[in-house]
């Protein structure tokens, strides 16, 4: 008999420098379990339809179970993974191994199989770095920072309070997450090259042993869509860009001109020449390395874009854009771990910048406004012209209000408006200036509390959203391994 390739006859032998050219199995590797198992639960389908025997299916899920790549040039893993059954089992047992699928829906169902536990990952990465902001949270409840627009100073805040903003926008992005989880969740199996096989193939139950919640119906749909790259990729890249700006941050706060914060040495490095340098390294990569997703799908989409329905080998240059867009942003949510679990804010040192500053000038403000009766824009005008006459004088915040608001006042108000000394050092003290604040999710510092409960509650649903996900896949390859140890070698 003559011998048969996975390539079949229609063609004569690929050249090996155009069959290298066209290869995905350098990013394949990353794909090689989900194959795997996608050719186990296919066999046990092919069995079950009655296209298989039983001993060639045991045979094919023994096969399965020890099979390693080789260092072989081929045009991918599943071409590699079919030649090497027919090498090592022969024609008539693994020849009928493709009957009912192709590489267009195996190659889909095995990205969306790694890309589950790939934004899995991540989502753990990122509850971990939440869990730090909480625990610096709680640290800092007591202190003081002050929080900038346009990079002016603005108020003063608890630094809790600042990083529960941060806190906010990853609960945000690890919804964003779970929500696409739920649309890459969804099996390809069964729509072979595009439109179905005559082999009855019963999805359903190939999707539940791969851990599928269900099937993508459409066949077409099924083997082009790559949305569930770009919606991946978008997602990715929200985080991406909190983190950025949590590293530009990082950068200023570490400067000697903020000297907000001393960073652990571990996470940054010093000069060649200047001896005296401590320089933020780790939070400039991440700066920088944000763009990486951005270009991923930039590249994605490209690629993407007017492609003819269905299949088109162009696919399979968007996957690495993937991998790299989801590598790259999770080891960034591990650095930047790293450096909230360790970070020392220079609490006196700030506390005294901001003692004698004017971030507390809006809370005088209003103030005025809601315990003198003169109308907020007033008001505003009267200390803005009071902070000037501060500056231009040199004189402190409290002295100008002292000897200027009468003045001021009634020049804009019509009549003369007084504080007690006792308002004064009260409205001057940022602690007890937050007090007044009476909106709900403001930055009391009596409120903390309340807030920080409220992550930790959050913190903790995510959490359990993440044991959930991960224990169904669990169950399915369980039920998998079950149902092809019937068959495997005991
Ligand atoms: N290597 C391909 C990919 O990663 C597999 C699918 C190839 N399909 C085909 N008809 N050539 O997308």
């Amino acid at each position: 008999m003559k011998s048969i390739q996975v390539t079949g006859k229609r063609l004569k032998k690929q050249n090996k420098e155009v069959t290298s050219y066209i290869s995905s199995i350098f990013w394949d590797r990353r794909l090689l379990k989900q194959v795997l198992r996608i050719n186990t639960a296919h066999t046990l389908a092919l069995y079950e339809a009655g296209e298989i025997s039983e001993k060639d299916a045991k045979s094919i899920v023994n096969f399965l179970k020890s099979f390693t790549i080789e260092d072989e040039v081929d045009e991918d893993i599943h071409y590699l993974i079919e030649r090497s059954a027919i090498k090592k089992l022969g024609i008539d047992v693994a020849g009928q191994m493709n009957l009912g699928k192709s590489r267009n829906d195996q190659v889909a169902t095995a990205i969306r199989m790694e890309l589950r536990e790939t934004i899995l990952s991540v989502v753990e990465e990122l509850l971990k770095l939440q869990s730090f902001i909480l625990s610096l949270s709680e640290k800092y409840k007591r202190n003081l920072i002050p929080a900038y627009t346009h990079l002016q100073r603005a108020q003063p805040v608890l630094i809790s309070y600042h990083f529960i903003a941060y806190f906010d926008s990853i609960s945000r992005s690890v919804e964003r997450l779970f929500s696409l989880y739920s649309r890459v969740n969804l099996s390809p199996m069964g729509s072979a090259a595009l439109a179905g096989t005559t082999i009855a193939i019963n999805r359903m139950k190939v999707a539940e042993l791969l851990s599928f919640d269900g099937i993508i119906r459409n066949g077409i749909d099924a083997v082009s869509s790559r949305d569930f790259v770009l919606d991946s990729i978008s997602c990715i890249i929200t985080v991406a860009l909190d983190l950025s700006r949590f590293a530009e941050e990082i950068v200023l706060w570490s400067s000697s001109e903020f000297d907000f914060i001393e960073l652990p040495d571990e996470t940054t490095a010093t000069s060649s020449i200047m001896p005296q340098k401590k320089n933020p390294v780790v939070a400039e990569i991440i700066r920088a390395r944000s763009i990486v997703p951005l270009s991923s799908l930039v590249s994605s989409f490209s690629i993407m874009k007017a492609l003819p329905y269905s299949y088109n080998l162009d696919l399979q240059e968007v996957s690495p854009n993937l991998w790299v867009a989801f590598d790259t942003v999770r080891d960034a949510v591990n650095m930047v771990s790293r450096i909230v679990s360790s970070l020392s804010f220079k609490v006196e040192a700030i506390e005294k910048k901001i003692s004698h500053d004017y971030t507390c000038a809006s809370f005088i403000a209003e103030y005025l406004s809601t315990s003198k009766k003169v109308r907020f824009r007033v008001s505003h005008a009267i200390v803005g012209e009071i902070v000037r006459s501060s500056i231009k004088k040199k004189i402190k915040f409290g002295d100008a209000i002292r000897t200027l608001l009468p003045v001021i006042s009634k020049k804009y108000s019509g009549k003369k408006v007084l504080l007690s000394e006792k308002e004064i050092e009260k409205l001057l003290n940022p602690m007890e200036a937050l007090r007044m604040i009476k909106t709900e999710g403001g930055s009391n510092p009596d409120d903390i509390d309340r807030e920080l409960k409220i992550r930790e509650e959050i913190l903790e649903r995510d959490m359990g959203s993440l044991n959930s996900a991960r224990l169904r896949l669990r169950e399915g390859l369980e039920k998998l391994e079950k149902e092809a140890s019937k068959f495997g070698c005991s």
